[in-house]
């Protein structure tokens, strides 16, 4: 299994929910009296507690592999829903997963899925078509991102108009790679709303995450409310077309920039040439010559820089090289939207974290100017996307609306 979130390698990725979000996650449903509710990848059960807490007479049903969450789920539970609690331990991608929960239908599912790679295996295609989602939700041919298959697994077990809360991944909601499962999902389910989450919300990550409620209906076509989690609530509720959905979900990005009336214009439309460097963190350990690093932006943005060597040949196969005049900008980074610089004099070789912008000389200025200003760094944070890190694509940059500072 490989491991999606940043900087931790738990097979299970037991990356428990925050108190505060558990009890905000069960105030997005509509549904006041629901008889049934599925909890899948329970853990120690931060998202029952607080549906125990919510709907007082529902029966739980709580699924997770891990025999430690089980019992923890099922100390906590007893203080709460004794009676109404039952845990399984299961695999939850077990296609026959219905069987062992006897076919029950739930009217209310929460989940947090474990955010994995999984390898294909047999089994996945039916838990997919039985779900009403096509093989190509599948968002890689193989392998497969786990949170696509909890949802998957969840259909299949919901009752009509089961109302359905899920917390994915930043790349579900906004990666590019992800487009034709969010085309599958807004037309199988009705989406109600999307809700980004404070990147701290999780034991031992600050992965960037969504909540995305539906209802196991076919999509209308409708809007869908996007907003915000903050410590005290949902803020700056926006709502989007369901053609925008598809493009992208998240909040951050859909947000109105605050603007100043002053004009803007984009990379694409004055023959900017965007050069991605290649060199990876190993390469650049070894390298004997200078490397440029995102670790190297070490000025305000905006800022002059010299670059150590007079010598880097120019770019070739497998070395794209920084050199005078270009602008670099960071492209894998949380802090990508505050590293970038203009070289001065020198070279360098680019590490495959950061682009080098290179534009007609009378652009250079305002593309300076423009990506270090505050309204710069936020068209950049808006743009990007990542669960851990930050990601900004070449397609992106070269659409970015930048203003003229
Ligand atoms: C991100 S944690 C979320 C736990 C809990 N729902 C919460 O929000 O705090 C993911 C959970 O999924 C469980 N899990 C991972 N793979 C699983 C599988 N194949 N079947 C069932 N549970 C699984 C892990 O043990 C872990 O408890």
């Amino acid at each position: 299994m490989l491991h999606a979130y940043a900087g931790t390698r738990d097979p299970l990725a037991r990356h428990y929910t925050a108190e505060f979000v558990g009890s905000r996650f069960v105030d997005l449903f509509d549904r006041e009296h629901p008889a049934g509710i599925l909890d899948l990848g329970s853990g120690g059960g931060a998202l029952s507690l607080a549906a125990a807490r919510r709907w007082t007479a529902a029966d739980i049903v709580t699924v997770d592999v891990d025999q430690q969450a089980g019992a923890r789920i099922c100390d906590s539970m007893r203080l709460v829903a004794d009676r109404r609690h039952t845990h399984l331990q299961l695999d939850a991608l077990d296609e026959d997963l219905p069987a062992r929960l006897a076919h029950r239908s739930f009217d209310v599912a929460l989940c947090n899925p474990p955010y994995l790679t999984l390898p294909w295996r047999q089994g996945f295609d039916r838990i997919l078509s039985e779900a009403g989602l096509p093989r190509e939700a599948r968002r890689n041919p193989s392998p497969v991102a786990a949170e696509t298959l909890f949802v998957a697994q969840i259909l299949r077990m919901a009752g009509r108009r089961a109302e359905i809360g899920v917390i994915v991944p930043d790349g579900l909601v906004s990666g590019r790679r992800a487009r034709s499962f969010r085309r599958s999902l807004l037309s199988r389910v009705s989406v109600s709303c999307v809700i980004q989450l404070p990147r701290r919300s999780f034991s031992g990550t600050d992965a960037q995450a969504h909540i995305v409620v539906f209802r196991n209906e076919p999509g209308g076509g409708g809007d869908i409310e996007l907003a915000r989690l903050g410590e005290d609530g949902l803020r700056e509720p926006i709502r989007i077309s369901w053609e925008a959905a598809e493009n992208r979900m998240d909040h951050e990005f859909h947000l109105p920039r605050r603007t100043s009336g002053r004009s803007t214009f984009r990379l694409c439309d004055i023959g900017a040439e965007i050069v991605r460097g290649n060199l990876s963190s190993a390469e650049a350990r070894s390298a004997t010559q200078p490397v440029f690093h995102t670790t190297s932006f070490r000025k305000a943005p905006g800022a002059s820089v010299e670059l150590r060597s007079d010598f880097c040949a120019d770019d070739r196969v497998g070395r794209r090289v920084a050199r005078a005049g270009d602008i670099l900008l960071a492209r894998v980074d949380r802090n990508l939207h505050r590293k970038v610089c203009q070289v001065a004099a020198g070279s360098a070789i680019l590490s495959d974290c950061v682009y080098a912008i290179r534009v007609p000389n009378r652009w250079k200025r305002a593309v300076l100017n423009a990506l270090s200003s505050p309204s710069g760094s936020e068209a950049l944070l808006k743009t990007s996307r990542g669960v851990g890190a930050r990601m900004l694509s070449k397609a992106d940059l070269l659409e970015l609306e930048l203003e003229v500072a």
